[in-house]
């Protein structure tokens, strides 16, 4: 796949109007979203949805006039909604966390569960969803059997108020709730401390829910960083999906000047917060794969542990579209290093695009290694 591929946007005509969807961004192959969109009903004027992906289940709401603000923090998400608010004008589409939401202020709430990205993440979904409805407001939740709706549901009621399942469509579940008048929910204080012994240095990272690794750094970006050169001072590192910094504030430390570039922007204000009470500087871009770089941007060493899951189109191409900015952000004699799951099969993209591949480590991960022609 070619990276102008990965990085375009199409649109797909709907019944209520055109909806603009991109690879990579989450939410239109989720079951969960299209069962949300056939049970949904609007209420008030003004609706919320606090996890749109492309805007599916959302689209409803729009066709009976409401007013919606798609609250979204995943860019290849957000640059799928922006082109899909520049035909329908009802739509609102807000780069923000859940706990940023208004007190109050909304008639009905859309939420998936986002399970994908953990339980913190999901209470402070829920939690947003309390502190965004009106007294009376009605929360549509959905999600799969499988990947804990049920218990999910059950922290909804807690939060929000009571409800029940309207809609069963295979796997996929939609509950409606609403809103007790009980008081709303304080938003989180600031991120927590994540301490941890990286190439010898002791590192504090800042962590908001939602992060990849919140508990302990990932053991395959640990192998990563023994395995990256010893001496980076004044080297210029791209960090390719970067979280919350786990690999380029430890080259930082060192003297690197490091790039960071993140989908998520939970992950991006974590690392903006962890490199600035450091003391560090970076520079740190919510972005979708290099969207954000300029045309000639490169640098001397890239780095990545892609995102990974098993099987689904949308990680593939995200995983493909890693190794091609990653190609393209190399100079000529520069090194790009890899970490992965042995199941992809990064060797064969990196071939194609480097001419050549290097294995540095073989066991539960791989570390590859490819140098750009000079
Ligand atoms: C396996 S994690 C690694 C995170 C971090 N580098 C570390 O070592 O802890 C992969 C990261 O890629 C990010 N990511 C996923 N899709 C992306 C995209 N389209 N553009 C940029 N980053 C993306 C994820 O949000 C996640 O933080």
């Amino acid at each position: 796949m070619e990276l102008a591929e990965y990085h375009s946007l199409t649109t797909l005509p709907t019944p209520a109007g055109p909806l603009w969807i991109k690879r990579g961004a989450p939410g239109l192959e989720d079951p969960a979203y299209r069962a949300l969109a056939d049970a949904v009903e609007p209420r008030g004027t003004r609706a919320i949805d606090l996890n749109p992906g492309v805007g599916v289940a959302l689209l409803p709401l729009l066709a009976a006039g409401l007013e919606v603000h798609a609250w979204e923090d995943r860019r290849s998400a957000l640059r799928a909604l922006e082109a899909s608010a520049a035909e329908h004008p009802g739509l609102r589409v807000r780069a923000a966390l859940p706990w940023q939401v208004p007190q109050a202020a909304y008639g009905t709430a859309l939420l998936v569960f986002g399970a994908d990205r953990g339980n913190a993440w999901v209470r402070a979904q829920i939690r947003a969803a309390a502190r965004a409805l009106e007294p009376g407001g009605l929360l549509w939740v959905a999600g799969d059997k499988k990947l804990g709706f049920e218990r999910y549901l059950g922290w909804a009621r807690e939060i929000v108020g009571e409800g029940e399942v309207v809609l069963r469509a295979k796997g996929a579940r939609v509950a409606v709730l609403e809103r007790s008048s009980g008081p709303a929910p304080e938003a989180p204080e600031g991120p927590e401390p994540l301490e941890v012994e990286l190439r010898g240095r002791r590192l504090t990272f800042w962590i908001w829910p939602g992060v990849f690794s919140a508990d302990a750094v990932d053991p395959a970006s640990r192998l990563l960083l023994e395995h990256l050169p010893a001496d980076v001072e004044g080297a210029r590192v791209l960090d390719l999906g970067a979280g919350y910094g786990a690999l380029s504030l430890p080259l930082a430390r060192e003297g690197a000047q490091v790039t960071l570039l993140e989908h998520q922007l939970a992950s991006v204000e974590s690392a903006r917060v962890s490199f600035a009470r450091a003391g560090l500087d970076a520079l740190i871009l919510h972005s979708d794969v290099d969207e954000r770089l300029s045309e000639a941007e490169n640098y001397d060493i890239v780095i990545s542990n892609p995102p990974f899951h098993v099987g689904g189109r949308v990680v593939l191409d995200v995983a493909e579209a890693f190794v091609a900015a990653a190609h393209r952000r190399t100079r000529p004699g520069g090194r790009f290093y890899l970490v992965a799951n042995p199941f992809l099969k990064y060797e064969d993209w990196m071939r194609d695009l480097f001419g050549n591949v290097q294995t540095l480590h073989a066991g539960r991960y791989k570390v590859l290694l490819s140098v750009k022609k000079a």
